[in-house]
């Protein structure tokens, strides 16, 4: 990467100067091309149109993007359910199958059952995270497989290695979604995934002020993507790109504190008389602590617990915390906290929820860069008032 040097450089340095765009006034910061097209191209140079994801401010950042995931190519998008919808359909076409996790964001899961049908795109769920599961669903026409590597609100962690090389042997173009992750936690692409997908609006973007969607992987599947992208029309402004590469050149920094605020912060919930269980992939007690070790440097910033009180007792909880927000979404740098009974498990019954182990009590914290004793703070006061 670096002239004199043959050693990789490490991910923070990446996430500061990887597809640095030289810019003729020798700006330090990426321009915005805040321009929908571009002068006719001389010779065999392509047409550049921001809606084909070619503008130099998107190729700058998708550059930098690639570095970041150790793979061969990537691409912005208007949205993480962009960068999904898009990647679904550059791989399957009517008559096509699909074999999703069983558990998934709440957008994920409509666009599934509600719109795939429709499209001719049949889906089958794995009934867990184990590759055995979803051997036994795949069809002779199954063209993907879907996960998270780590899911909401419970932060299950999948096997990513072994579904990908499953995938590998079926003949399956493996996707995932690896927004609770972040390239800094797992880079899918490294072990095998063919393409990976983020939600940058969460940890890439880091300050909750843009929506965004990545896909980076091989460079063939992520091309018929571009092409997909031209045809749909999810392409990134220049302006919400330009905020993306600003969050990304603090990626790292911001996520060893995410990811240090997640141990702490779930620690403390595991010790405290009126947490009943807390669910983070370092604590003991977590289902997939074993394979996190392996597939994650990091669990992240989300941390998820039932407090010993009523559904109503646990909205007055949540209600009294000063610095936690009350809000949806994740991976800014404020912390944040809702209830997946009132958010993104709204479409199921009290008892379907209670099911998938996530009772109407269940809270989950994004939690943000703060120090963690004031988040503690703001914790026990909200807990013991
Ligand atoms: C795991 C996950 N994937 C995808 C999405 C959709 O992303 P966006 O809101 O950027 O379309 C979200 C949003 O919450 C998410 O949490």
């Amino acid at each position: 990467m670096h002239a004199n040097s043959s050693r990789k450089p490490h991910i923070d340095t990446l996430a500061v100067q990887a597809g640095r765009l030289e810019d003729a006034h020798g700006a330090v910061v990426t321009p915005i091309y805040q321009a929908s097209t571009f002068d006719y191209p001389a010779g065999d140079r392509p047409l550049v149109y921001t809606r084909y994801g070619n503008n130099p401010t998107q190729i700058a950042v998708q550059e930098r993007i690639t570095a970041l995931e150790g793979a061969r190519a990537a691409l912005i998008l208007s949205s993480g359910m962009a960068a999904l919808s898009t990647a679904i359909l550059t791989v399957c076409q009517a008559g096509d199958h699909v074999v999703a996790a069983p558990e998934l964001y709440g957008g994920t899961h409509r666009l599934l059952d509600n719109e795939l049908p429709g499209w001719g795109i049949k889906v089958s769920y794995a009934a867990d995270h184990g590759p055995e599961a979803w051997e036994a669903v795949i069809k002779p026409n199954t063209k993907l497989f879907l996960w998270e590597a780590i899911t909401n609100p419970l932060v299950r962690v999948a096997d990513g290695e072994a579904l990908a090389g499953l995938a590998r042997d079926r003949g399956v173009v493996s996707l995932v979604d690896a927004t609770f992750a972040t390239p800094i936690n797992q880079r899918p692409a490294e072990f095998g995934v063919d393409l990976v997908m983020h939600s940058a609006t969460k940890y890439l973007g880091g300050h909750a002020d843009l929506i965004g969607g990545v896909l980076a992987g091989d460079d063939g599947l992520i091309e018929r993507a571009t092409r997909m992208l031209a045809s749909l029309g999810g392409s990134a402004d220049p302006h919400a790109v330009f905020l993306l590469e600003r969050g990304i050149k603090t990626l790292a920094l911001r996520m060893a504190r995410h990811n240090e605020n997640g141990r702490a912060i779930s620690e403390y919930l595991a010790s405290h008389p009126k947490i009943e269980r807390v669910f983070y992939p370092t604590l003991a007690d977590h289902p997939d602590r074993d394979v996190a070790a392996r597939v994650l440097s990091g669990a992240g910033g989300v941390v998820a617990f039932i407090p010993r009180a009523t559904p109503a007792e646990a909205q007055r909880i949540v209600e009294r915390f000063e610095w936690i927000r009350l809000a949806p979404s994740l991976g800014g740098v404020e912390s944040l906290v809702s209830m997946p009974a009132m958010t993104s498990h709204r479409h199921l019954t009290s008892d379907q929820r209670a099911q998938r182990g996530m009772p109407d009590q269940t809270v989950r914290l994004a939690l943000g860069v703060e120090a963690a004793e004031d988040l503690i703070d703001d914790l026990d006061r909200a807990l013991t008032s």
